[in-house]
């Protein structure tokens, strides 16, 4: 046997008996490797005459083939045989039944969220989002609250350490930066709604400092308070899962819209439950209004040619009122007992053909 021949008996050997991918590895840095044995004896092709530098380089290129073609289909083989052992052992009945002992379930907020979603997203909405750590800007400034707007201390807000220029950032006190952004970001027409978290330093029955609210914005060149009403009213049906719903929108203030509606619900209220319907009593559930022409500059559009609506929405406070829940408080307490009571079923995904909830 010439000492080629030895050579090459002796890679393809321990090509064939590497068992795993690292040692193949360091069989291929043996023989290819910049110091490998084939590469070494490259190097002494340099010190040959013509003749024997040919005849010796195609020996070589040929050795040099063959060992790579062994390392490739070996790879190959290992790397089918491993995910054939990975097929057998991670092997999942999906038929087997729910094990018993799990009990995780979706929480009412994320139900409501979702529920919530769909309808709008039936409406031809979009989902939006922001952060939650906002500028003092986007939370308050462009939405028409100037600094000594007294709104800023109804909001309660949660402000950060001042930088070094004595900005503040702030956690978001209502969904409404996201309208600013959403303007920034897109062209007319505009259709979203902005689900999200929330944070006000506030806390009792009704109050957690963190809640979640859901925005929405219109704008166009044509829609007015007519549309908002007739959307609220579509939503609330859909979302209360009734035939009508008695609405009442009172005037009333927000810096970022005008005019502007506080919307109560018509509900009634029977041994500390709420029916929503039916009743004589109501319930205050948004806030709505025509954007104000402050903000459409300040999103960075001509209000001589856009104008719409916009509303803001407790997601929390829809989830208490449509499931009949009491303590908001309870919703972040984490109860096993309370989740197992009021929570759903993780596959009950709401949807509006298949029903909400
Ligand atoms: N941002 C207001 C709030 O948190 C709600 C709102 C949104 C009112 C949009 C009007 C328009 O109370």
């Amino acid at each position: 046997m010439t000492e080629l021949a030895e050579l090459e008996s002796q890679l393809v050997g321990a090509v064939e008996a590497a068992h795993d991918e690292a040692t193949l590895d360091t069989v291929r840095v043996s023989a290819l490797g910049k110091k490998g044995a084939i590469s070494e004896r490259m190097k002494t092709l340099g010190a040959m005459s013509p003749d024997e530098r040919k005849q010796a380089g195609q020996a070589l290129n040929a050795l040099k083939d063959k060992v790579a073609a062994a390392i490739a289909s070996r790879s190959a083989s290992l790397k089918e045989a491993g995910l054939e052992a990975r097929l057998a052992t991670e092997f999942v009945d999906v038929t087997l039944p729910v094990r018993p002992e799990m009990q995780g379930s979706v929480h009412p907020v994320s139900q409501v969220w979702e529920e919530i979603t769909q309808i709008f997203g039936d409406m031809g909405f979009s989902v939006a989002e922001g952060p939650h750590i906002e500028t003092d800007w986007y939370n308050f400034g462009a939405l028409n609250i100037p600094d000594d707007h007294p709104a800023r201390q109804e909001h309660d807000t949660f402000y950060f350490n001042p930088k070094e220029d004595g900005s503040r950032m702030v956690l978001r006190t209502h969904t409404s930066p996201v309208q600013i952004r959403t303007m920034q970001e897109s062209e007319t027409p505009i259709r979203i709604i902005a689900p999200g978290r929330t944070y006000r330093c506030d806390s009792d029955q009704t109050h957690t400092p963190m809640f979640h609210q859901v925005e929405g914005l219109v704008l166009d060149d044509k829609t007015h308070l007519g549309h908002l009403k007739w959307c609220l009213e579509e939503f609330c049906k859909a979302f209360f899962e009734v035939d009508a719903v008695k609405m009442r929108f009172r005037a009333s203030h927000f810096p970022f819209t005008e005019p502007s509606m506080e919307v109560d619900i018509n509900c009634s209220w029977e041994k500390g439950q709420v029916k929503v319907g039916v009743g004589d009593s109501w319930l205050e559930i948004l806030g709505s209004g025509m954007v104000h022409p402050n903000v459409i500059r300040a999103g960075g559009l001509d209000p001589e040619k856009v104008q719409g609506f916009a509303f803001g929405m407790g997601i929390d406070r829809l989830a208490m009122l449509k499931y009949g829940i009491p303590d908001l408080r309870a919703f972040f307490e984490a109860d096993l007992r309370w989740l197992r009571h009021y929570g759903f079923r993780s596959l009950n995904v709401p949807t509006l053909a298949g029903g909400l909830s």
